[in-house]
Parts: C-alpha cells; sequence; structure tokens
C-alpha cells in the first residue's frame, strides 16, 4: 500500500474482488509495476522465494491466500490441508509483500456459478491422469485471480512444473496479459523438494523422502548419456520403492516445454524429469531438467 507521499506502508488485507481491483488501479494510475504471486497458504520458504522474487522485480507485491476446493478430488486433503493465515500474515509480512487478498469461498465462486477453464492435452496427463479434475481447478482459479488483480507478472513455482505450464498456456490462449514467471524450486539441505504438504510426513518419511530428489537426479543422467526412456523409468521405481516409498505414481522423461513423450519433437529439445510417488498417505511430487 501507499501513503499520500508514495511510500510504501506496509501489509494490508482485503477479501473482496472489488477491494483488490481498487488497490491495484490506484497503483497502476501512480505508474508502479504490480507482481502476483497465488498460494494457498501454509507458507514456506518455497513461497517466500516467489514474494521476494516479485519484491525484488516489481514496486508492489499481491499475494492471495485462498485453498481452492474445486482443485481438491473427492478422496483428497482439502479438510486437513494446512491453514495458518495469521502465521502467514506475519510472513509476508516480514517478506515486504504489500497486499494480501485472502478471499472466502462465496466471494471466489458465486452461488450457481458455473463456468470452469481446462487446459486441453497438457492439463490430462501425469498429475492430471492420477488427480482427475486437478487442473481443471487449478486452471479456473488461477485465470480469476489473474483477471481479478490484474497484475503485471505473476509468479509460480517451478515445484509444480506442469501447473507452471498449464498456466502460461491458459494465459497465452486467453489472451490474459499478465507475464507468467517460473521460480526454481526452494530445497531442503538434504534434497527435499519443500512444500506444505511435507507437514504430513512422520520422522521415518520424513528421512525416506530425499530419495525422490536423489532418483530425479540419477535418472537425468542416464537421460543425458542417451538411456531409453523405459529403461530409466523401470530404474527408477525400483529405486523409489527400494527406498521405502509405498507406490510410484510415474518418473519419466518428458519433453520439457510440451511434456510430449521426449524425442518426439526431436532429441535437440530440453527435457525433464518428472516425478510424483506415495510415502505412505502423503504424495510427494518433484522434477529436475534433464541436461
Ligand atoms: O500451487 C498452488 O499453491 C495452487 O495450485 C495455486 C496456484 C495457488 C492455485 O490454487
Amino acid at each position: 500500500m501507499t501513503d499520500d507521499q508514495g511510500s510504501k506502508k506496509g501489509l494490508e488485507i482485503v477479501r473482496t474482488v472489488a477491494d483488490l481491483r481498487q488497490v491495484v488501479s490506484s497503483w497502476h494510475k501512480d505508474g508502479l509495476s504490480v507482481g502476483l504471486v497465488p498460494t494457498m497458504g501454509a507458507l514456506h520458504a518455497g513461497h517466500l522465494a516467489l514474494i521476494e522474487q516479485s519484491v525484488n522485480a516489481m514496486d508492489r507485491t499481491v499475494a492471495t491466500l485462498f485453498v481452492n476446493p474445486k482443485q481438491f478430488g473427492p478422496n483428497e486433503d482439502l479438510d486437513t490441508y494446512p491453514r495458518d493465515e495469521d502465521g502467514d500474515r506475519d510472513k509476508l509480512s516480514v517478506a515486504g509483500t504489500d497486499l494480501l487478498f485472502a478471499p472466502s469461498a462465496d466471494e471466489m465462486y458465486a452461488r450457481g456459478n458455473s463456468t470452469g477453464v481446462s487446459v486441453a492435452g497438457l492439463g490430462d496427463i501425469l498429475e492430471g491422469e492420477f488427480r482427475p479434475g486437478f487442473f481443471d481447478g487449478v486452471a479456473t482459479v488461477v485465470a480469476k485471480l489473474l483477471i481479478q488483480a490484474g497484475a503485471d507478472t505473476a509468479y509460480f513455482g517451478e515445484k509444480d512444473y506442469q501447473q507452471l505450464l498449464v498456466i502460461r498456456r491458459l494465459a497465452r490462449d486467453l489472451d490474459i496479459p499478465t507475464v507468467i514467471e517460473g521460480v526454481a524450486i526452494v530445497r531442503a539441505d538434504d534434497g527435499l523438494a519443500l512444500s506444505s504438504r511435507n507437514a504430513y510426513l512422520s520422522d521415518e518419511e520424513r528421512r525416506i523422502a530425499p530419495a525422490l530428489h536423489q532418483t530425479l537426479l540419477g535418472a537425468a543422467e542416464k537421460a543425458g548419456a542417451g538411456e531409453d526412456v523405459a529403461g530409466i523409468e523401470a530404474w527408477a521405481h525400483t529405486q523409489l520403492l527400494d527406498a521405502g516409498f509405498t507406490s510410484v505414481d510415474y518418473l519419466t522423461v518428458r519433453d520439457a516445454e510440451t511434456l510430449e513423450a521426449y524425442g518426439a519433437l526431436g532429441k535437440d529439445r530440453p527435457a525433464r524429469v518428472l516425478a510424483a510417488a506415495k510415502l505412505g498417505s502423503t504424495r510427494l511430487i518433484d522434477n529436475i531438467p534433464a541436461e
């Protein structure tokens, strides 16, 4: 927020789309650039890296906090998803965020709403296959947040790599002018990618969890050495199960831009190794470039 002299005032909170629009348009009228960081809260250092990137690059930063019911399946963790608005507010304030948009579900989804955004193809594979409806929920809420905020740039973590590609695609396809910026994954010292869901891991599971990153590194090395994807997938499944993972949804090598089968568009294109695996009842995802 800004005082009469145009200097920053600290974190303010708004809960309606009208108030969000009013603040952002007053900043734009003053010639200030605006960054947007959508979150579902339970903020950790990975989210704060997104805030930091926005604070460094833009004049004003808006964070959003909304646990979006449309992106949770019927047997997923909507009810137990970690929530800590007071703690999140403190972290956002210390990180230099100017505005928090924390709407209710009724504010986000008017009674009788019936419009959704669906990114066909890209949203149906990998995560889309194992979490049916997930990307429709993400694409719908992110399209709304982008339209509501009208920010210049929005920041999303590469931890959810497929989500980042889905969001880039929907912004392009729907002519939403906000620039979509990807931010590198933040990892614990042992390599585990930070995630709000890591809070679900028992001590023993937390000890096993870094094997996901180690296996991705091994798979990337094999891909770089020209090994075939089916062989890499088989090796990686065994590694993860031997390490103590309960099940593996996928660990595969894909074209980094389209997530199509690696090599289908030519082997000179960048590739990405992506994985999702369960440790007890917690599902972890991670990815790295395959170079
Ligand atoms: O990555 C997330 O936290 C969510 O999927 C997002 C982008 C905030 C949409 O609800």
